[in-house]
């Protein structure tokens, strides 16, 4: 079929809504039609470059402000060969640090969240404050050498943002304001802070975190892997927006895939978002293809009431996914009453290995309690379930891993629905290779 051709799909006029959200169409970058190697994907020494030129020099998502309400309350994240404690100042700020004792490598605490008055290190109970400071080392006399540098492990680079705290393996990353602009202006909008966790999960994939970024980054693949969403999504009149590290796609929810019949009845999927937002879909007489924009103007109309501030938000954003790539390895989809992100990250060591974090977050109207804290969970994949979508997302990925292996597969063939995976590319060569671009016998 011809996947241009367009619905009568009703899409916000950027002077319409001059504050909020920007939603012009940004023009396509230019980024060929090469293949893109699939060394990429297995190659150890390409991923020792991702190391060193990417993951040590961007800015992290490293967990969220609500977990971290006390001083003496920390997250302990992994990400690569490190692993870093970001902890709540008694002043109130964040700092994060290595989480390792300096005095034989032990690491001080294992992944997750909590709250410690100081960190003691298990083995000789070398102690270090909430900044990282050493505090006490047993018998010290007997070091005649003294204390380790500085008596303190080194800081990293952390602030918060958007109710979600991040940082930096790099001492000299610039502003965290810098490197993620213009998402603040993009996200802050549909106020993350209003939202309470309902998902932490994460699952060990078999394949390049790569495979996860670009599985997200496209919706060529709905029709193939999720045929049930075409009666629930538009896969086809979906705004691609790339800018200069991050990118975007907004498709429009609520709506019926030009590539199928307009169905007479509601779809289920669609019934349960007119359920979701207080319609009642047994009393609807409109066609289903007003569905989608009679959800916005009731949620417009109705949301003060039911305690939902809307009002930063264009009418497009009250039905449809902005879907967005924090680079290197954040897929964020954003919706009006709750957040869906995915955090990818490497493994330590393997190419063909990578640790997949669902993080869902749900809006809490006004004057409602804030429901408990989910437990992390984790697993491997096909251990559980992640839900019917993401599970049909997950499905091919450790074949595509090996596929990438075989020789007669030279690398990735992109088309121009999966743009977001050739700029995402593009901005890791900036990366890796710099102003100067690739050299031929880069990969
Ligand atoms: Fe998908």
């Amino acid at each position: 079929m011809d996947v241009k051709r367009k619905v009568d799909i009703i899409r916000v006029n950027p002077q319409d809504w001059p504050n909020g959200t920007p939603v012009q169409k940004e023009e396509d970058p230019e980024l060929g039609y090469d293949i893109i190697p699939a060394e990429r994907y297995t190659s150890e020494a390409f991923m020792r470059l991702e190391w060193e030129r990417v993951w040590t020099k961007v800015w992290l998502l490293g967990g969220r402000s609500d977990d971290l309400k006390e001083p003496g309350d920390y997250i302990c994240t992994e990400i690569g060969r490190e692993s870093v404690l970001i902890v709540r100042q008694a002043d109130g700020s964040v700092r994060a640090f290595p989480n390792v004792c300096l005095h034989r490598g032990n690491k001080l605490r294992p992944e997750g969240i909590g709250n410690v008055e100081k960190f003691q290190c298990m083995y000789h109970h070398w102690t270090y404050d909430l900044g990282g400071a050493i505090t006490r080392i047993p018998d010290l006399d007997t070091f005649p050498q003294g204390c380790p540098p500085g008596a303190a492990l080194p800081n990293y680079p952390c602030e918060e943002w958007g109710s979600f705290v991040w940082f930096s393996l790099d001492p000299d990353a610039g502003p965290l304001a810098d490197f993620l602009d213009p998402m603040q202006r993009h996200i802050a909008p549909y106020h993350a802070e209003r939202m309470a966790w309902t998902r932490d999960i994460t699952v060990e994939w078999d394949c390049n975190w790569k495979a996860s970024v670009d599985a997200f980054n496209e919706t060529y693949h709905v029709q193939g892997i999720h045929p049930q969403l075409q009666w629930y999504l538009d896969d086809v009149n979906v705004q691609i927006d790339c800018y200069e590290r991050h990118n975007r796609y907004l498709i429009p929810f609520a709506a019926i895939s030009p590539r199928v019949a307009l169905p007479s009845a509601i779809p289920p999927a669609i019934y349960d978002i007119m359920v979701k937002a207080g319609m009642d879909p047994a009393e609807y007489e409109g066609r289903v293809s007003d569905i989608r924009r009679d959800v916005q103007l009731f949620k417009r109309k109705h949301g003060p009431a039911q305690g939902k501030d809307y009002s930063a938000l264009n009418d497009d954003q009250l039905t449809d996914d902005y879907h967005y790539m924090i680079f290197p390895n954040i897929s964020l989809n954003v919706h009006s009453d709750d957040i869906m992100m995915f955090r990818q990250r490497p493994h330590a060591t393997d190419p063909n290995k990578m640790y997949y974090d669902i993080w869902m977050f749900e809006l809490v109207p006004d004057g409602e309690e804030w429901p408990e804290r989910p437990k992390h969970q984790r697993f491997k994949h096909r251990d559980k379930s992640i839900g019917q979508v993401l599970d049909q997302d997950a499905f091919n990925l450790p074949t595509v891993q090996k596929g990438m292996h075989s020789d007669a597969f030279k690398g990735l063939w992109i088309g121009d629905q999966e743009l977001r995976i050739r700029h995402f590319h593009k901005v890791i060569d900036d990366y890796i290779y710099g102003p100067a671009g690739k050299g031929p016998d880069d990969i």
